[in-house]
């Protein structure tokens, strides 16, 4: 019978046999990827547990399909079907272009306060790389989601309010603006920084992760990057001081050799991070970031392993958790059955973990590596590799699926 997966008293999942998952199915090439994404993640749940586990799919509306149905983009019914489902998957959505429409993305992680955005990187042989060692690239970015300069407090340049604004700052502060300058609010707290590195350090505990590394520019923004760097370790060690080391103490009194059981904690400043992630990209391993460093780092890891096509993501936050394609709705091969499945497949096998279904979600990225390997794939990769036939999004569904199959 299906039933929603909920949350026991000591906030982790209770996940049902058979769990009710909401899935957004998206614009563009949504309708595309998402057949051939529950065809994989449905066999592997099947071919792991046989009958015993089952996912039930509660498709709800979002995006482009559902303004021309119901004339709203977000309705309030999904939010609250994703509220008591706990868990969701979603393909891409438009933007509403316009005056005051927010992203459909940030009203979601708003509405759901899903502070933590997942992005795992790896490579997969043979998709093409501008990396020399693509292989060595193996880390996972933690990014704030909800304050930073994303928080979307700003005013226009010349507006009444940025006006009104930098009138308070001289004043009151002392500070001199050019007058027509607009103005942005870069907020930043100790709580929010602290759950998001409490779930980094959870995360690490769980994969057995080496190494933390907070990305921050507090070398410049004393008070909210150099907040961010501060709050990260006292959280990391509050919370799990017999199993953190900071890579100070790890050098001061353990000779740099790590304590069995142990994660090391450092810091990074964020423009040394983009250097070393191209130069020494096995040193990288968790990457801890507020919104802004975050959203940067992840595209350029995503890059480097060859593209948004194939890299999987998740918003969680205490309450719901919400996987996604981490790519934008391709409106240029939209219902040409050419986009490339594998992030939104990738994301589902995040999503298999999270429900601590794991085998399943080996299984899947198994499949896909094995799919890769086997020279056949959709033409966002194969159009960059000499004497690859590209596939269709729905025969490469099918080639992974076959590559799933052969594995049981
Ligand atoms: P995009 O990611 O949709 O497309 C950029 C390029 O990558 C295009 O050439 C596209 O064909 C290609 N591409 C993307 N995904 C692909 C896949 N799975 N397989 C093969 N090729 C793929 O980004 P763009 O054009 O900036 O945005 C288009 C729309 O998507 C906008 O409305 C934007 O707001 C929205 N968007 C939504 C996101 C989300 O829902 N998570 C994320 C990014 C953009």
């Amino acid at each position: 019978m299906s039933e929603p997966v909920s949350i026991a008293p000591d906030g982790t999942l209770d996940v049902p046999d058979q769990p009710a998952i909401a899935c957004i199915q998206g614009d563009g090439i949504g309708p595309d990827i998402w057949p051939g994404a529950r065809m994989v993640l449905d066999a592997a749940v099947r071919a792991v547990f046989k009958d015993k586990k089952k996912i039930n799919w509660v498709l709800v509306p979002a995006g482009q399909s559902s303004y021309r149905q119901t004339g709203e983009w977000l309705p309030r019914q999904t939010l609250d079907t994703i509220k008591s489902l706990k868990v969701a998957i979603k393909g891409p959505l438009t933007t509403p272009v316009g005056d005051g429409i927010r992203s459909l993305n940030v009203q979601l992680r708003r509405h759901l306060d899903l502070y933590a955005c997942i992005r795992p990187v790896r490579y997969y042989t043979p998709v093409p790389s501008p990396m020399k060692h693509p292989e060595k690239v193996d880390m996972v970015v933690f990014r704030e989601n909800t304050e930073d300069v994303y928080a979307g407090i700003e005013w226009a340049s010349d507006s009444r309010e940025s006006r009104q604004l930098m009138g308070l700052l001289k004043t009151h502060l002392g500070c001199d603006l050019p007058g027509s300058s607009a103005l942005g609010i870069k907020p930043m707290s100790p709580e929010k920084t602290r759950r998001l590195v409490k779930k980094a350090c959870e995360y690490a505990f769980e994969k057995k992760r080496k190494t933390i590394t907070l990305m921050h520019k507090g070398n410049i923004m004393k008070f909210t990057e150099g907040g961010f760097c501060k709050w990260g370790y006292e959280a990391a060690l509050e919370y799990f001081g017999d199993r953190i080391i900071t890579e100070k103490d790890l050098y001061a009194t353990h000779e740099g050799i790590v304590p069995p059981g142990h994660v090391v904690i450092r810091d990074r400043i964020a423009d040394m991070v983009f250097a070393d992630v191209l130069l020494r990209p096995e040193q990288y391993d968790i990457l801890a970031c507020p919104n802004l460093n975050g959203d940067y780092i992840s595209d350029a890891l995503a890059a480097q392993v060859g593209g948004l096509g194939i890299a999987p993501g998740a918003n969680i936050g205490n309450d719901c958790a919400v996987f996604e394609a981490t790519h934008g709705t391709a409106p240029d091969i939209a219902g040409k059955d050419a986009a490339n499945p594998c992030s939104m497949i990738l994301s589902g096998a995040m999503m298999l973990d999270h429900l601590g279904w794991q085998k399943a979600g080996d299984a899947v990225r198994q499949a896909v590596s094995r799919a890769l390997a086997g020279g056949r794939m959709t033409s966002d990769l194969a159009g960059q590799i000499p004497g690859v036939e590209a596939v269709s999004c729905s025969a490469f569904s099918n080639i992974i699926m076959e590559n799933l199959e052969k594995s049981f």
